[in-house]
């Protein structure tokens, strides 16, 4: 349609029909059983027939020949016959569900991620979804907070590339949303959700503009500069007021600085919740200062739907804003092609044969090996490490993640546990009956209850049934040589509303590890998690750690891929995993101060602990192979730069080992002086080299002008002139350093 003709169907639309644009429902209010909400949720909402027949989107269904009848059955209904929009959270799958995006993050390659999304866009079109609310962006410096499976980190730079990735994994890069299994991508959460004071989810952020700008704001951009449709609110506040009800945040920045033009939909509920925040008086209010903020969709209130009529009514709003919204709604529909074909690519046949398809497996499992990150792999005396296995050395598979195939996310919510591989299934293709298996004892232990979206989670268990589990372990690890232990965090313990304030395995695991080291020492842990954990203790009690993060549906298969050295791991830390649960937030990339303390000193008056290092227990960037790559010192080509020129960083890496092996080579930068503090070192860049043994290869790093300017808290792109330090190295705490001169 063009876009004279939306203006013209714009123009023709009753006060409440444009209004009711802007409201999104879940599927209760259109699968018949409307008798049912009437009574129950939708009259508490307030929500009249005449908006449940005009609703511009609905949130949360799937399925092709559902879909199909939903839209026919609303279109015959709506007075104009526009089409519906249909939209969930398509996180890190639809159906073959990839690792989520923190392990996504970990492979330090963002194509995984752009895979990953076209995939998943496949999947859920075929379904009838026309939209996604993700990417997530936000950038995460706390392992307390949950959500933080969700990000792909604690670096700007490394989530910016992802950002873009993502949306373009879902869109095609040329935006195109009418192309064939394209999906409208929505960026979230603007902004700054990922900083909730003390990881406590939905608290409060408080922060200053120049952090705001140089860490936070630039991975939203990156996803709106590849053209994401929609930009999600976020709950928490921004300098005091809570983003959806935010002129600032909305008009001036996300508007006007970064030119978004897209749809903005409010977070679950959150223009009501302004009323919590203490910012509105109530619904009527709330619903004026988010239109006026700039916010088109209300998500599952009825702030907007029960208010903003009267509001114009009453000469308190301009109808103008409710067009601007209403409009932008249209726009994205008409985008997506749906008013000439209101199913887009909903196929009941295609449901069958492209979901969980071999390819997409394939690629699931491809795309899970790669982010694997192996933390420690101690060589014994006679020279050899736990893994890769070898077939001569007797092992055994031991904990409560061998069966489990609860290994998405508490995100995944539209896969199925049910399709995901299991190490122990994983295993037994591979090995046979060789490999001996003990579940040694449940996730999660009896004292520990967790809410989750699926009601509570609890493993109910006896004693007796507890240190039967135990023994059975212990009894099998006395006799093989080797131990490969699957611990981690129940998914319950991960996701939103997932905030913890300890950051260990569960107490029974620990339990079992503490078992098992006492009576075999060659221990290889393998670890589910969806966030940084203080891993003190699993790495003092066992020779090698791999990080397999919350690996989706082949995830059995890829960690057998790795624990083999079918696949070498090749991972890197995406967040720095750190020494105990005090240093949160903890992130490389810290600001200078005027008392640095070296690593280890005693130095009193020294910006540091007195009983814990300030160092993580692993940084940022850090991740092993099954080989051994020296790297050469870093050369500069020259010593002096001017602003439009550059300098070429090289290094020479040479894989010593007796397998391949791929490192991810870093760039880091630090601006020494500048008119406001500057991090200690900053990516720049990074490229993954595969090496065979023996081989050597140079790579070279391009400085420019870019790698070198900052944001200052105005918004203004500064490049100030002095000296720049250049560290090359395979994580951030590299020392391998060279130094110019910005003239
Ligand atoms: C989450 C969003 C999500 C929305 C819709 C909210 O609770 O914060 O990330 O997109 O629900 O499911």
């Amino acid at each position: 349609m063009t876009q004279e003709k939306l203006l013209e169907l714009l123009g023709d639309m009753s006060l409440q029909e444009k209004i009711d644009q802007l409201l999104q429902l879940n599927e209760n209010f259109y699968t018949g059983n409307e008798q049912e909400v009437a009574t129950g949720p939708a009259r508490d909402m307030g929500i009249t027939e005449e908006d449940v027949k005009c609703a511009g989107s609905i949130l949360g269904s799937y399925g092709a020949k559902k879909t199909k009848k939903i839209q026919d059955d609303y279109m015959a209904k709506q007075p104009h016959h526009i089409p519906m929009l249909f939209m969930m959270d398509v996180i890190h799958g639809m159906k073959t569900i990839f690792p989520a995006p923190i392990a996504q993050g970990a492979a330090f390659d963002p194509n995984i991620a752009k895979m990953a999304c076209d995939i998943a866009a496949r999947e859920a079109a075929v379904t009838g979804l026309h939209c996604t609310f993700s990417p997530m962006v936000d950038l995460v410096r706390d392992a307390r907070w949950g959500r933080v499976v969700e990000s792909t980190g604690e670096d700007p730079y490394l989530n910016s590339l992802y950002a873009k990735a993502s949306v373009e994994g879902f869109q095609g890069e040329s935006g195109d949303l009418t192309e064939k299994f394209k999906i409208a991508s929505c960026v979230k959460h603007f902004a700054g959700y990922g900083a909730a004071e003390a990881g406590r989810d939905y608290n409060t952020v408080e922060m200053s503009r120049p952090a705001f700008r140089e860490y936070y704001l630039k991975s939203y951009k990156a996803g709106i500069d590849a053209k994401a449709a929609l930009v999600m609110t976020s709950f928490n506040t921004v300098e005091g007021v809570p983003a959806s009800a935010n002129k600032w945040l909305m008009r001036d920045i996300l508007r006007k600085e970064m030119g978004f033009d897209g749809v903005l939909i409010s977070d679950y509920a959150a223009i009501e919740e302004t009323i919590y925040h203490g910012v509105s008086e109530d619904k009527r209010e709330a619903a004026k200062k988010c239109i006026e903020a700039g916010v088109d969709i209300d998500m599952m209130s009825n702030c907007y739907a029960a208010n903003l009529k009267k509001l114009v009514e009453d000469g308190e709003i301009d109808e103008k804003l409710i067009d601007e919204g209403a409009l932008r709604v249209l726009e994205l529909k008409n985008k997506l092609g749906l008013f000439e074909n209101p199913y887009k690519d909903a196929d009941e046949k295609l449901e069958k044969t492209m979901i969980l398809s071999e390819p997409h497996r394939i690629a699931a499992r491809e795309a899970a090996a790669r982010t694997f990150v192996l933390l420690k792999n101690d060589k014994d005396d006679s020279g050899f490490s736990v893994l890769p296995l070898r077939e001569e050395k007797k092992t055994a598979f031991i904990g409560p993640f061998v069966d489990s195939k609860d290994i998405m996310s508490s995100w995944a919510v539209t896969g199925d546990v049910s399709s995901c591989v299991s190490v122990g299934q994983a295993a037994r293709e591979n090995f046979g009956k060789k490999v001996l298996f003990a579940k040694g004892c449940e996730i999660l232990g009896d004292d520990v209850h967790v809410p989750s979206f699926m009601g509570e989670v609890h493993y109910p268990q006896t004693e007796e049934e507890k240190e039967k589990l135990f023994a059975e372990a212990v009894e099998l690890a006395k006799t093989v040589e080797n131990v490969v232990l699957f611990l981690g965090e129940d998914t319950s313990q991960t996701g939103e509303a997932a905030s913890r304030g300890f950051l260990d395995i569960p107490e029974v695991q620990s339990e079992l590890l503490k078992r098992v080291h006492a009576v075999n020492k060659n221990i290889a842990v393998v670890l589910f998690t969806g966030r940084p954990l203080d891993l003190r203790e699993v790495s003092k009690l066992s020779r090698s750690i791999l990080v397999v993060w919350r690996p989706g549906t082949e995830g059995g298969h890829a960690i057998v891929d790795v624990l083999t050295g079918k696949r070498g791991p090749c991972g890197k830390l995406p967040m720095s995993f750190p020494y105990c649960v005090g240093q949160e937030p903890i992130h490389y990339d810290r600001l200078a101060t005027g008392r640095f303390a070296e690593p280890g000193t005693k130095e009193k008056f020294k910006s540091r602990y007195i009983d814990m290092p300030t160092e993580p227990l692993y940084p940022f960037g850090f991740g092993l192979t099954y080989t051994d790559i020296t790297m050469s010192e870093v050369k500069l080509d020259r010593n002096e730069m001017t602003k439009d020129g550059k300098i070429t960083a090289t290094v020479t890496l040479k894989n010593i080992g007796d397998v391949v092996g791929v490192e991810t080579l870093q760039l880091y930068i630090k601006d020494v002086k500048a008119s406001i503090a500057r991090p200690m070192r900053q990516l720049k860049g990074f490229e993954k080299v595969e090496l065979m043994p023996g081989n050597a290869r140079e790579i070279g790093f391009e400085i420019t002008a870019d790698k070198l300017s900052f944001v200052d808290g105005d918004g203004n792109e500064v490049l100030e002139k002095g000296d720049f330090e250049v560290y090359v190295g395979f994580d951030s705490t590299t020392e391998n350093k060279a130094s110019f001169v910005l003239k």
